[in-house]
């Protein structure tokens, strides 16, 4: 094995949100942060030596984006998703959460219903309400060890809505959504003229198991309404550089958000952005298995664990991503005591299901991506308390 994700790094005191945030955020400085997205390993050497090479220059004055930026990100989608780009179709963004703000703003009018799939990654709920768009909740169902959509009440909610934001993969829940699953979103949207906003930003941490599809690519005409989000941020441990790309097919739409973007100046990005993107997908693949092999282990051991020690405490398993959502419900706790007993009985810093909508009470998320000897100290912890 090249990569040795065991290594313990100090993140303290680099303005790290995982670490530097706890007392902030728990009102606790010590717990073992499982929280933000974000994972406890170095990002690899070959993006850190590129970053490092273009920093060697002294002057880091006004760049732009040329064909050694966007041909691996082309060559990346095809091999890894079966997706044939090109340069035109993609459109810089500084990051997945202002990409979805964008996309709301560009093609959507205050007071237009928005779908989203709770409980799901928060900031969705924000870029619809704080655009004073209406929210409509298509709530997932649990089906024993899994989460499903109701496609019922989708057909319904498509009715009078303009856009559904998808999170595929799904954060928090851990579904890869499959090809049926998604056929049956774009057929619903394509009847109802809906859009379909897709965040695609786990779609490179996906299960063995498991294969993940790109919206987009289900057929020409589930391509027409698609606005995809892909980044390398949550895969390469990159997201202080705030670096992603909007996928657009449809010629008029992209004129449409590549015109947003410009007015707003927000095309410029950053530099060292521009430089571990194309390291990323040019060099990441040898890397990116082993993180996936060694993120299974994580998920496995966590699952064994729970089974055999806490029993009553119920893990959904992940498809995809490396968040572990965990039912604490047979404890018949309040979510105020739940997250009270985590942060001061365990020490540890996860995120209450409630951040996550609808459906999230009584659970939490925890964030798994780290070594495996802080994972073994965070689960016994949570024994303790919960056995
Ligand atoms: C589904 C999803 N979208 C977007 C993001 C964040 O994207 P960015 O940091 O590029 O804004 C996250 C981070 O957790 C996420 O889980």
């Amino acid at each position: 094995m090249k990569y040795n994700f065991d290594t313990l790094s100090n993140r303290e005191n680099t303005s790290c949100v995982k670490y530097d945030l706890r007392q902030t955020i728990f009102g606790k400085r010590d717990v073992i942060p499982l929280w933000v997205a974000d994972m406890d390993f170095e990002t690899p050497d070959f993006i850190r030596d590129a970053i490092m090479k273009r920093a060697a220059h002294p002057v880091y004055g006004y760049t732009f984006r040329d064909v050694d930026y966007y041909q691996p990100i082309i060559e990346w989608m095809l091999s890894h998703h079966d997706w044939k780009i090109q340069k035109d179709d993609i459109i810089f963004c500084p990051g997945v959460v202002p990409a979805l703000n964008l996309a709301v703003l560009a093609f959507t009018q205050p007071g237009d219903k928005i779908i989203i799939q709770p409980p799901v990654y928060h900031p969705f709920f924000s870029a619809v309400r704080d655009h004073d768009r209406e929210l409509v909740f298509n709530q997932l169902i649990r089906k024993e060890d899994k989460y499903t959509i109701n496609f019922e009440l989708l057909e319904e909610q498509a009715k009078n809505a303009v856009m559904l934001i998808l999170c595929n993969p799904h954060n928090p829940v851990g579904r890869c959504w499959d090809q049926s699953e998604l056929e049956m979103i774009a057929k619903i949207c394509l009847k109802h003229h809906v859009l379909v906003l897709s965040d695609e930003i786990h779609a490179d941490l996906v299960m063995p198991e498991h294969k993940h599809r790109v919206f987009a690519t289900l057929s020409p005409e589930a391509a027409e309404i698609a606005i995809t989000a892909h980044a390398p941020s949550k895969t390469f441990n990159l997201a202080g550089l705030a670096t992603s790309s909007v996928i657009i097919s449809d010629p008029d739409r992209r004129s449409v958000f590549s015109r947003f973007i410009e007015r707003l100046h927000l095309n410029m990005g950053n530099l060292f952005g521009n430089v571990a993107s194309t390291a990323a997908y040019s060099q990441g693949e040898p890397w990116r298995l082993q993180l996936i092999g060694y993120l299974h282990n994580n998920i496995d051991l966590t699952a064994a664990f729970i089974k055999d020690n806490i029993p009553g405490l119920e893990m959904i398993m992940p498809e995809a991503t490396y968040m572990i959502w965990l039912d604490f419900r047979k404890f018949m706790v309040d979510d105020e005591t739940l997250k009270h007993k985590l942060i001061h009985e365990a020490g540890l810093g996860l995120n209450p299901g409630t951040t996550f909508g609808p459906g999230g009470e009584g659970f939490m998320r925890m964030n798994i991506a780290c070594p495996r000897s802080t994972l073994e100290i965070a689960l016994s912890r949570l024994q303790t308390i919960f056995r």
